[in-house]
């Protein structure tokens, strides 16, 4: 009896086993239908789009880097983020990851979440200062369930810690509050502090056209001034995560936030929550009266000064004392439908960390890569001295194209060949390039680079410029062209210009540009014009990817320099889940 149970037993078991290997089959036997039917192979994977050596978290949505900082050795990135879902919700907490370099990191635990009466919508975002005796200060924006902003003070838990792992929320939040309803929605992202002579406190705060100065003795009771710092008076909207911060004139460092002395002057940076726009101003700033004076004005659209003109958002920048340099970072945002961040499982990314100087003789700042990414080159390949003649196309070969780094200089004859353009035409970069994109022959231009390049160069990001005259000056437009970067359509491909401060009559004029999957970070002239795009090729992804140098104006150009590598990838860790 005992026997023949245990035979059935078996038998059952068998007859389990057997059916569930018919199942597994016939699961394969569909999928491989289902993929000759839509043309695709089961080894062949959808992009992900994911970058190398940007930072990005593991998965879900991302966006403002918040409070950057040097702490005991340690980098530190804290940035907005969504730890249940690749989209923006207000419900949203600070993240926290840290590094040794700026370019491998290590994620760590969350350090600040929604659970407060003043900040139960949502931890938005903030900056950090070091207060006297060294130790960190978050201050953040809270927004309440009625969507009230306030600005709230975290410590770390343990400074001695120099992975400050863990944060503390102070007893007296909320620190600052709207003056009235009409401010609930425009009163928020605190930027990092500064102490004046007379050992007071000041903060700027976003509202709407202005940004509000509060000041305070002991970092917790803050009063409002009478006087915003600055304001626009209604013209431009919600100026969020403003940064305001002296840079040397002259000098070649980066300058604490608290510094004064006549050599320096200040930069109010604010992001237009209208066009999503970093723009910014240069002016002088009188501690003890806190009057700021621009030198122009948000909104001049001859003299209007942005941090980058392609995707680049909620900027925050801090003074690195390791290195005596002020480093910039910012949000990169999607081009792509939430239905895709959906199914990537992510959304956003954090630019390369930038050192900000200013550019005394041209009173603009100039923007440059951290050297640390230097250390990521491999394979170097280089041109010297090659006539890039009218019409001419050169692929760089030998290094791996969807992960490079390219800088190459370009030397210019000929300039009374130069285009004549019309003065109305010096307002818009953007708009000019998207009249003129690279498929456009012109006299000096386009030339530059064609990244991210398909075999039959059906798929192609171009980032080039074009020489023109206006009256006895001679002008320098670059250009992203992301129009062809893609064979896919559903999502933006907007083409982004601007003009470069260079004299091509004495002046070389350069480009680097930084590739990284679904990213192309450019910098002309040195850094005085940069433009990031994120494209989302079909085709030419990792060593399907190709790069070219090319020509389509009908003058020479000399290449008097080129260098490009592959660039290795950037290590990422998660400590613990987060
Ligand atoms: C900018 C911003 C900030 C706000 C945060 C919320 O992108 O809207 O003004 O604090 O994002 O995540």
């Amino acid at each position: 009896m005992r026997v023949m149970m245990i035979m059935q037993q078996k038998k059952k078991m068998w007859t389990f086993v057997l059916q569930l290997h018919v199942l597994i089959l016939l699961v394969l036997f569909c999928c491989k239908i289902s993929c000759i039917l839509d043309g695709s192979s089961s080894m062949e994977q959808k992009p992900n789009y994911r970058t190398a050596y940007h930072f990005q978290p593991p998965k879900n949505w991302m966006n403002d880097p918040n409070g950057p900082l040097y702490y005991k050795g340690v980098y530190h990135l804290f940035y907005q983020y969504n730890p249940t879902s690749p989209v923006f919700e207000t419900k949203i907490s600070w993240a926290h990851s840290v590094s040794r370099d700026l370019i491998n990191w290590v994620h760590l635990e969350r350090i600040l979440d929604p659970t407060d009466s003043y900040d139960n919508n949502g931890c938005w975002s903030g900056s950090i200062t070091i207060l006297p005796g060294g130790k960190p200060a978050i201050l953040y924006t809270g927004n309440n369930l009625n969507d009230m902003q306030s600005q709230n003070l975290a410590m770390p838990k343990n400074s001695s810690d120099p992975l400050l792992r863990e944060w503390v929320k102070s007893e007296h939040n909320p620190l600052m509050i709207p003056v009235d309803e009409s401010e609930y929605k425009n009163f928020r992202d605190p930027t990092t502090a500064w102490i004046g002579l007379d050992r007071i406190w000041r903060v700027i705060i976003g509202g709407d056209g202005k940004v509000f100065l509060y000041k305070s003795g002991d970092f917790i009771g803050w009063n409002r001034s009478d006087q915003p710092l600055h304001s626009t008076l209604g013209k431009t909207g919600m100026w969020e995560c403003p940064d305001f911060y002296p840079v040397s004139v002259g000098g070649k460092n980066g300058l604490d936030t608290s510094v004064f002395n006549g050599r320096i002057k200040h930069v109010l940076k604010v992001s237009v929550m209208n066009n999503t726009h970093d723009d910014y101003v240069i002016g002088r700033y009188e501690e003890l009266t806190d009057k700021f004076e621009a030198e122009s004005e948000f909104m001049d659209s001859r003299l209007q000064m942005r941090y980058d003109y392609g995707k680049f958002y909620a900027s925050k920048s801090f003074f690195d004392s390791a290195k005596s340099r002020r480093i910039l970072w910012a949000w990169i945002p999607e081009s792509d439908s939430e239905e895709n961040a959906i199914e990537k499982g992510w959304a956003g990314l954090q630019s390369i960390p930038r050192t900000i100087l200013l550019d005394e003789r041209r009173n603009r700042l100039i923007q440059w890569p951290v050297k640390e990414i230097d250390k990521l080159r491999s394979n170097e390949v280089k041109i010297r001295n090659k006539m890039l003649k009218g019409g001419a196309l050169i692929e760089i070969e030998d290094i791996t194209a969807s992960q490079a780094d390219v800088e190459a200089s370009f030397k210019l004859r000929n300039l009374e060949a130069a285009e004549e353009l019309d003065g109305k035409n010096l307002v818009n970069g953007s708009l000019l390039c998207s009249s003129r994109r690279a498929s456009v022959r012109g006299a000096i231009g386009p030339f530059g680079l064609i990244v991210l390049a398909s075999e039959g160069l059906e798929e192609q990001t171009t980032i080039f410029f074009h020489v023109f005259r206006n009256g006895t000056k001679y002008v320098v437009l670059m250009c992203s062209d992301q129009s062809r970067s893609s064979l896919r359509d559903d999502f933006e491909k907007d083409t982004y210009g601007a003009f470069v401060d260079v004299n091509p009559l004495h002046e070389e004029i350069s480009l680097r540009t930084l590739v990284d999957g679904s990213i192309v970070e450019s910098f002309g002239g040195g850094g005085l014009t940069c433009i990031t795009a994120r494209v989302y090729p079909e085709l030419a992804i990792g060593k399907e990817a190709r790069l070219y140098m090319f020509n389509n104006g009908t003058i020479d150009v000399a290449i008097s320099r080129m260098n490009a590598w592959s660039m290795k990838s950037a290590q990422f860790h998660q400590l613990l889940s987060s």
